[in-house]
């Protein structure tokens, strides 16, 4: 018996999908939800791409095991923007052009939310969390310069 049962919520949605044990949490996401924000790229957990919360900490999907999230909370890209206006995160990475090709997004705004929820600086979001993430267009100018608008639009309001 290599199929089990995960009951999971996703951006506040429930779910529950009976899966192999072997299927990782990102392709769960994917191929079972059909939320392809959530990207995967080295699927080592080497350049967080696939990044999501998981009751609230920023975790590699590729890593983890569906059935690890088992109830269990988690936000992916999908959960930041609200019905009709993005997340102050993404306004500030579009206003800041801090995408390119947008594959390593996904990833670095979850790691940049839950740095945010944390109290995390701007210098802390800017080095320690966003080191964590690989840009393979080398966007990483565009990247500091939203964390610094959106950090700064923080500390005005
Ligand atoms: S795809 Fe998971 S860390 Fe690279
Ligand atoms: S914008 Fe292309 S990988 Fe980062």
């Amino acid at each position: 018996m290599n199929d089990w049962d995960v009951r999971v919520t996703v951006n506040g949605v429930p779910h529950r999908r009976t899966t192999q044990a072997r299927t990782l949490l990102s392709d769960f996401l994917r191929h079972e939800l059909g939320l392809t924000g959530t990207h995967v790229g080295c699927e080592q957990g080497a350049c967080g791409s696939c990044t999501v919360l998981v009751d609230g900490e920023p975790v590699r999907s590729c890593l983890m095991f569906a059935v690890q999230a088992d109830g269990q909370q988690v936000e992916t890209v999908e959960g930041l923007a609200g019905d009709a206006e993005l997340s102050g995160l993404q306004d500030a990475m579009m206003r800041e052009h801090g995408l390119q090709c947008g594959f390593c997004t996904p990833g670095v705004l979850m790691t940049l939310t839950a740095a945010e929820r944390a109290g995390c600086s701007a210098e802390e979001a800017a080095g320690p969390q966003l080191g964590g993430h690989t840009c393979r267009c080398t966007g990483y100018a565009g990247i500091r310069a939203a964390i610094e608008r959106h950090w700064s639009r923080r500390k005005d309001s």
